[in-house]
């Protein structure tokens, strides 16, 4: 529309300009223009940790924080969760439309052809320590698929893009297994292609002495929900990372390292794990209203509550509720649930969290689920990385497509000192440091 624009007067010339917006939003490169003489560099944007900028346009995942609503390329993430498997939402995901039977066939296929790893990965990954953390191992190992994929480096070609994307779908539960098997001392159990993605990474995992190993149906289908679940999530830490590592060109396997390596963070990722250790440090539900008078201190942090974009409900929090309920049928209930479940409820009617609308999000449950499966906390993030492998590459394909995008360079505000010179260092004095 003609008159979507903003009017725009600098007090400091009393200049006006007019800036159109695109899609509700200011171009930052418009303010540039507005300079208080020619040699003034214009003005620019200030906004640390991204708090309302757009980095880029996608068409992948929608996100309505304040409705509580989440919907992969159009479709409702609860239709997705109840209806399809992971390979299938994440050829979606991948490829922008639900597949037919033949194209889900072929997709399966080609991702199960690729879950082989090269045995020199598997001798990479003896090489860690005993005790080293899965999300270490992981991010380590993928960084390392790069050496092993050369023509990987050939960004530009669609064909090459496409390998690399099979390849890391395919190998990331494989490798992720190894962590596990790894950090337990158990020798690594080989991918079986007979079974479905999550099955097969059950068997990695679990597979003992038997000939093969048959994961529990209810087990595989809640964990093939969760994969759902994580799959994307649009312009989140780890997927930032992975941008703007790829804006450089840099190969998949290094950008999806650098973005496993952010959401491995507590504050992303990483809180499943810190939602067990905080549960385990609660012990009890008569401990909460002294856990949270501590937060409300400032204190430490409601781990798995709060969102940078919900401000209503995370709405994966609410189907991984109900998942719980099928796995505590298998597995027998975790006793964390109680406490999990009276904190959300004290803290769902606590004016502290109303206030600054923190919610459940989906890792306050999630890590409860898996540890009833038999996971480590260790492993939790690693769970989280198998899936998000899926939407960190589409969004890194419609970086390399979109032809507005350059490599990712932020401007900064200088605040340290004007030139100075330097002090022979017989002259120095000892700073405080
Ligand atoms: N417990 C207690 N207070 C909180 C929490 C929490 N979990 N989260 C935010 N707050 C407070 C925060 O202290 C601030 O208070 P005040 O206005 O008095 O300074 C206010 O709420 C706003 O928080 P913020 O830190 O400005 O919000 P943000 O958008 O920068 O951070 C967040 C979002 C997810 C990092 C944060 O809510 C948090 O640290 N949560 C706990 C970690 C967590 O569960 N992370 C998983 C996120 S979802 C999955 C994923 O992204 O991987």
């Amino acid at each position: 529309m003609s008159n979507e624009t903003l009017t725009i007067t600098d007090n400091r010339t009393k200049k006006t300009y007019e800036v159109p917006l695109f899609k509700g939003a200011v171009r930052a490169m418009d303010l540039r223009q507005i300079k208080t003489d020619a040699e003034d560099f214009g003005v620019m944007s200030y906004d640390p940790a991204f708090m309302n900028t757009a980095s880029c346009q996608s068409s992948i995942t929608y996100i309505n924080g304040d409705k509580g609503i989440l919907r992969y390329r159009g479709y409702p993430i609860e239709q997705l969760a109840e209806q399809c498997t992971f390979l299938e939402v994440a050829y979606l995901i991948l490829f922008g439309e639900m597949p037919s039977e033949t194209q889900l066939k072929d997709w399966v296929r080609e991702i199960t052809h690729h879950t082989m790893i090269h045995e020199n990965i598997k001798k990479f990954m003896d090489g860690f320590h005993y005790d080293a953390h899965p999300m270490g191992m992981l991010v380590s190992t993928i960084a390392a698929l790069s050496t092993f994929y050369p023509d990987a480096k050939n960004i530009q070609d669609a064909q090459v893009r496409r390998l690399q994307i099979l390849r890391l779908i395919g190998k990331i539960p494989t490798i992720a297994a190894f962590t596990y098997r790894h950090s337990l001392g158990l020798p690594y159990a080989y991918p079986d292609n007979d079974l479905s993605y999550t099955e097969n990474f059950m068997s990695m995992l679990w597979k003992m002495a038997e000939p093969k190993f048959a994961a529990n149906p209810a087990l595989a289908r809640a964990l093939d929900i969760l994969f759902i679940l994580h799959a994307d999530h649009e312009q989140n830490c780890g997927t930032n990372a992975m941008r703007s590592v790829g804006s450089s060109f840099a190969d998949p396997y290094v950008a999806t390292a650098a973005a496993a390596a952010a959401l491995s963070g507590p504050l992303h990722g990483g809180a499943n794990e810190e939602v067990l250790k905080m549960l385990d440090e609660i012990g009890h539900v008569d401990r909460i209203p002294a856990f949270i008078k501590q937060v409300k201190g400032g204190k430490g942090k409601l781990m798995g509550f709060g969102h940078r974009v919900y401000k209503n409900y995370d709405p994966r929090a609410r189907i991984i509720k109900q998942a719980a309920e099928e796995v505590f049928k298998v597995t027998g209930k975790n006793p964390k649930l109680d406490i999990a479940i009276a904190l959300e409820q004290i803290a769902l009617h606590d004016e502290y969290f109303i206030k600054r609308k923190l919610y459940p999000n989906v890792d306050f449950y999630s890590g409860i689920i898996y540890q009833a499966m038999g996971f480590k906390p260790e492993m939790f993030t690693v769970l989280f990385a198998i899936p998000r492998t899926v939407g960190w590459l589409a969004q890194w394909q419609e970086l390399l497509q979109d032809p507005e995008q350059k490599i990712a360079r932020p401007r900064q505000i200088y605040t340290g000192y004007e030139k100075r010179d330097v002090v022979p260092m017989a002259k120095r004095t000892p700073c405080k440091n």
